[in-house]
């Protein structure tokens, strides 16, 4: 297959060596070092033989130069969101202000151990205690342990807090099922599965809500709770949540917020007051933490009164005296991890929220939904849209025209915005899309960036008719083209072949 309009197809100019091609095993040569340490002149104490490395041990012998050189150029293969837009869905890379990293990196926070004195920490124990308080604002959810870490960790300990209050009801024998939407995020379902609980799928309605009919011939005196993402998947608001919450109350079960998608509401809508009883947030999407790459994270969850008595421990309390404490709830289900959660992220979102304040974050989320929406107007008729209606923080396309008229796939399309230098969008979720494109600009892209992506986009619906190929051998200027997944993940070959060798 040619290359078409990649460049690499040129042959013009002469060839470059890629430095970050080969491993730093199979370069340099014997004897180069990239620090010379002066001979030590004092006594000698040798190591005892049973304790000398493996003589034939190889490193990598290279210069400094060298060295500096071939990790910068494997930096430069990175695609970071310092790199360019990075459109991910439900797993939100935006730009993250640096200041604060910085103020997270302050000696203070950093040089404090997991296992001090609390009187030794209350500098920490006060800020987290100010976050605490900063989120249960936002949410309209009085009480919240910043304990999980991560959003899936937050959702089992909302669940595992029904089951304990559950239990104190003596309700715990006949709840034995938790409702989820088929647009839910897969840690829903395996969430609840965990926690022993049978999951039971609500479909969705034509418009992209939940659907009324089956909830209300579901719910009975066997539903322990419903978890509903808020805004959902599909980017979409969920009609008449209230209502729904109110029924669910009347069956005796209740409502779980998966507060993932915060950032499209907050400042404007809080759970505690749209009838939710427990809520797990992402810092790490909404709050000034990157997310996507397996990075730490942070799942507080926030809850009403009733459920307060089973948060995860530790608690921050404020004592008579002014000191913060940690405390387990009386009726606490425990320790989700050891120590006090990720307080790198905890501490970024506390600076986050300080430095926009509500009108700020207002603001985010007004930005954040008028993005997305931008961006759907632009691809507007270029792509399906099943779920056709304004959007919040995302917005869910579908590449089945692409499939059924040129035979090209989803999976093709994202693999061809590499080759324009957009980081695909997420591909085949929500599952109840079929070809599912899922797109989040995020807030912090200016319109230019978005109009860059969506002119992307557009070409590749295009060539998707014109030359098919284009897209099905995608992409063509990565360092690395397609691999097959299987044999990758089964059989890595980890070291450097010379393309140009014979048999290679
Ligand atoms: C809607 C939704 N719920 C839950 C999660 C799970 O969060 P985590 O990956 O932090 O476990 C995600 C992940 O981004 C999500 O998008």
């Amino acid at each position: 297959m040619t290359a078409p309009g990649s460049g690499h197809e040129s042959g013009r100019g002469p060839r470059r060596e890629d430095v970050g091609a080969r491993l730093s095993f199979d370069r340099g040569e014997p004897g180069r070092r990239a620090v010379d340490v002066p001979n030590w002149t004092g006594e000698q104490t040798p190591l005892p033989d049973s304790q000398l490395l493996r003589e034939s041990l190889r490193l990598p012998e290279l210069s400094q130069g060298e060295l500096v050189r071939y990790y910068t150029a494997l930096s430069a293969r990175n695609y970071g969101i310092d790199s360019g837009t990075y459109p991910l869905g439900s797993c939100t890379m935006k730009y993250n202000p640096k200041v604060n990293d910085l103020i997270t990196g302050l000696p203070g926070f950093t040089d404090a151990h997991p296992q001090a004195r609390e009187e030794d920490v209350q500098g920490t124990l006060r800020t987290l205690l100010e976050l605490r308080r900063g989120l249960a604002e936002v949410t309209g959810l009085p009480h919240v342990s910043l304990a999980p870490a991560a959003g899936a960790q937050g959702e089992l300990a909302g669940v595992l807090m029904i089951t304990a209050a559950l239990e104190d009801r003596g309700e715990l024998d006949s709840r034995r099922r938790i409702l989820v939407p088929d647009s839910a995020h897969g840690t829903n379902p395996a969430t609840a599965a965990m926690a022993g609980y049978t999951v039971t799928h609500l479909p969705t309605a034509e418009d992209g809500s939940l659907d009324r009919a089956t909830i209300e011939r579901e719910l009975d005196e066997t539903v322990a709770g419903v978890m509903v993402t808020v805004p959902n998947t599909l980017g979409l608001w969920e009609n008449g949540i209230e209502e729904v919450a109110d029924l669910i109350h009347e069956a005796g079960a209740y409502l779980y917020a998966d507060g993932a998608n915060l950032n499209a509401i907050m400042g404007r809508v809080r759970y505690g007051d749209l009838g939710f009883d427990v809520a797990h947030l992402n810092l790490h999407k909404s709050f000034s933490t990157p997310h996507g790459g397996g990075g730490p994270g942070s799942g507080p969850v926030c809850c009403s009164e009733e459920l307060a008595p089973y948060l995860p421990a530790p608690v921050l309390q404020e004592s008579g005296d002014g000191t913060v404490r940690l405390v387990t709830p009386e009726r606490s289900i425990g320790r989700m991890q050891q120590f006090h959660g990720n307080v790198g992220v905890l501490l970024r979102a506390y600076a986050y929220l300080r430095a926009l304040g509500l009108d700020g974050l207002r603001a985010v989320s007004g930005q954040a939904v008028l993005n997305a929406n931008y961006l759907r107007e632009l691809l507007h008729g270029h792509y399906d849209l099943p779920y056709d209606r304004p959007v919040l923080h995302e917005v869910v396309f579908s590449g089945s025209h692409q499939r059924r008229e040129h035979d090209v796939r989803t999976y093709d399309i994202a693999k061809r915005l590499i080759d324009h230098g957009f980081h695909p969008p997420t591909v085949y979720f929500p599952l109840i899309v079929p070809e599912a494109l899922m797109i989040e600009p995020t807030e912090t892209e200016p319109p230019e960036a978005i109009e860059a992506l969506a002119e992307a986009l557009i070409a590749i619906a295009e060539e998707a008719a014109s030359d098919p190929d284009a897209l099905r051998g995608a992409p063509w200027t990565a360092p690395i083209g397609r691999l097959d997944e299987t044999t990758a993940a089964r059989r890595p070959v980890l070291v450097w072949q010379d393309p140009n060798r014979e048999g290679a």
